[in-house]
């Protein structure tokens, strides 16, 4: 009797310990979410797919009023962005600060009921990467000074912390991880003390992008199974401490900066964490689900980092949650295919992220322009087509088409259909922009081959969402109309 009793309850703590556990993990993930897309899929669709998955915190990289809106009541934990476009602004204005917090925080925080929980206001996004000089640096903490002066005096300040997203590149070992000495780079040093400075007033964690994906592609001793937490690969010694995989590897560096600048036991949010999955060699559906699977044990595990062994990071942010046709491509062809789901809301391969093992659940009603695609004419001399795609790709996304991408071996003139068709859709599907000179031909039999998908646009562009406004500025003037009659 005694026995059992004693076994039900330590079955009994096992089961709490185990859901706690869990719990705490899920709690601990959240996504990304950008809208550099030519057709975004609609904020209502991503507020259902995050919830249908399970996904309780999401990360904004501006305030986009009708994200929040859609946001507005799910219970979703956000962190709102400041671009870095305005830190010069908001270090120079008290004013302009208070405005925008009060415009884009705390009307949805405090609108009785029906409120977004918005968590962090991320002040700028990255600005002190390498590849901006010095352009952001002298704005950053004068800014995060003022914005948190104005949550202050909304008197949000117990609520919403204010945080600065930094990358790697701003310490000094960065890219390279092999030197056990690690600070920030001279340049930014005296800046960043003033910021880890601030954050440590305030109780703000330090948000930090940790991309083991583009480690890989700058550190050329890092081997893929290093990247992707294979058991297999060769470990690296840092600091006296061996590790086993790239993740570790980078956050110990950010653990070990933090403590050399006098706060040891700082927490850490990874802002940006992810795989491609086009565009590039090593960028596919298969590394990436490898990728992810292995982070999700990782943090599944309560394991922690040999530099915090049991305290992983206190939220992990995924980059990202869908692909983005408009992202920039400076730093390379695949960072349009960051998503966990393609433009369109349909998961890439499964992975845990607190729903369990059902699998990821796709966008559901999502409405797509109609079947048709723009090919080109084969019965055309052709001698001009490919300066003619190549036109189409100056504006359209032909990511795909890179070395190493998904529609890179489709060979031409199949090529040259896929540069026309993306400018096709990218534009509505209006017939004009299938002409290319004569040499476009629109066609309802789905040109898609083997592993390159020809897409169709979704049914909303930001020519519909901003129709939305000029319905409502519509209202206005038809409102003044009848003021002054
Ligand atoms: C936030 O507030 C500012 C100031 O009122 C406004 O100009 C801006 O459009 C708002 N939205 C975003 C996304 O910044
Ligand atoms: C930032 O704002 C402060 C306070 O207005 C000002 O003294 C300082 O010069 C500004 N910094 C820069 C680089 O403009
Ligand atoms: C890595 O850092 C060490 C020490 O700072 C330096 O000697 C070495 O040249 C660096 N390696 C690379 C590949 O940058
Ligand atoms: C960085 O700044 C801190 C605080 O001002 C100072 O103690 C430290 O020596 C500086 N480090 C370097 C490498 O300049
Ligand atoms: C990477 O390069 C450094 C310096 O050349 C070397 O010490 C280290 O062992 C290398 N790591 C791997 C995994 O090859
Ligand atoms: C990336 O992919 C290419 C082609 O599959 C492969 O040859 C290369 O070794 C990979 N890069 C790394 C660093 O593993
Ligand atoms: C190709 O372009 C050149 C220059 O624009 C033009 O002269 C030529 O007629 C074009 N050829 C065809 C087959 O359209
Ligand atoms: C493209 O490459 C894959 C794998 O390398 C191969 O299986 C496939 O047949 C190729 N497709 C074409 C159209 O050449
Ligand atoms: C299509 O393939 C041909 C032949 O490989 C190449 O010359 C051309 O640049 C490609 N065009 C595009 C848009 O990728
Ligand atoms: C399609 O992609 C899968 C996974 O990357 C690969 O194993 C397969 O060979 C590809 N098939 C073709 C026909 O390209």
């Amino acid at each position: 009797m005694g026995t059992s009793i004693s076994h039900f309850l330590i079955t009994l703590a096992f089961i709490i310990i185990t859901i706690s556990t869990i719990a705490r993990v899920s709690e601990a993930i959240g996504v990304n979410w950008g809208t550099m897309a030519s057709h975004p899929l609609p904020p209502h669709n991503v507020v259902k797919l995050l919830k249908s998955n399970n996904i309780n915190k999401v990360k904004l990289s501006d305030a986009n009023p009708d994200v929040l809106q859609a946001l507005s009541g799910s219970n979703i934990a956000v962190t709102v962005g400041v671009p870095n476009t305005m830190l010069k602004t908001f270090n120079s204005s008290k004013k302009a600060a208070d405005t925008w917090i009060h415009d884009n925080v705390t009307r949805y925080v405090s609108n009785g009921g029906n409120v977004a929980k918005i968590a962090y206001v991320a002040v700028g996004d990255e600005p002190f990467l390498k590849s901006y000089g010095e352009q952001f640096q002298p704005f950053v903490v004068g800014a995060a000074m003022n914005i948190q002066a104005s949550l202050k005096r909304a008197n949000l300040d117990s609520k919403v912390k204010v945080v600065v997203p930094c990358s790697l590149d701003n310490f000094e070992s960065g890219s390279n991880l092999s030197s056990s000495e690690v600070h920030f780079r001279p340049e930014l040093n005296k800046t960043m003390f003033e910021l880890v400075k601030f954050l440590d007033k305030n109780g703000s964690p330090f948000f930090v992008t940790i991309s083991p994906f583009l480690t890989l592609l700058q550190a050329k001793n890092t081997s893929l199974d290093f990247s992707l937490f294979k058991e297999t690969a060769k470990p690296h010694n840092f600091n006296r401490k061996s590790y086993k995989n790239s993740f570790d590897l980078s956050y110990d560096t950010v653990v070990t900066a933090l403590s050399t600048a006098g706060f040891p036991s700082m927490e850490i949010v990874v802002a940006k964490i992810g795989w491609p999955t086009d565009g590039a060699a090593n960028a596919s559906s298969n590394l990436a689900e490898t990728f992810m699977k292995g982070l999700m044990n990782h943090l599944h595990s309560n394991l922690g980092t040999p530099l915090r062994p049991r305290h992983p990071p206190q939220e992990t942010y995924i980059f990202s949650l869908l692909d983005e046709d408009q992202r920039s491509i400076a730093a390379g062809n695949f960072e349009r295919h960051w998503g966990l789901f393609t433009f369109d809301g349909q998961a890439k391969y499964h992975v845990d992220l607190g729903q369990g093992t059902k699998g990821l659940v796709d966008a559901q009603n999502v409405e797509y322009l109609s079947s048709k695609w723009c090919v080109v004419n084969n019965n055309k001399d052709l001698s001009n087509a490919t300066v003619r795609a190549l036109d189409a790709c100056s504006d359209a996304d032909c990511t795909a088409l890179s070395p190493g991408g998904s529609c890179f071996n489709i060979s031409w003139p199949n090529n040259i259909s896929y540069a026309f068709n993306s400018y096709y859709q990218e534009h509505d599907q209006r017939a004009e922009s299938c002409d290319f000179g004569g040499l476009g031909l629109i066609t309802t039999v789905d040109p898609s081959m083997d592993n390159c998908s020809f897409p169709i646009e979704i049914r909303t562009s930001h020519a519909e969402l901003f129709g939305v406004y000029n319905f409502q500025g519509m209202i206005f003037v038809i409102a003044i109309l009848l003021v002054i009659v």
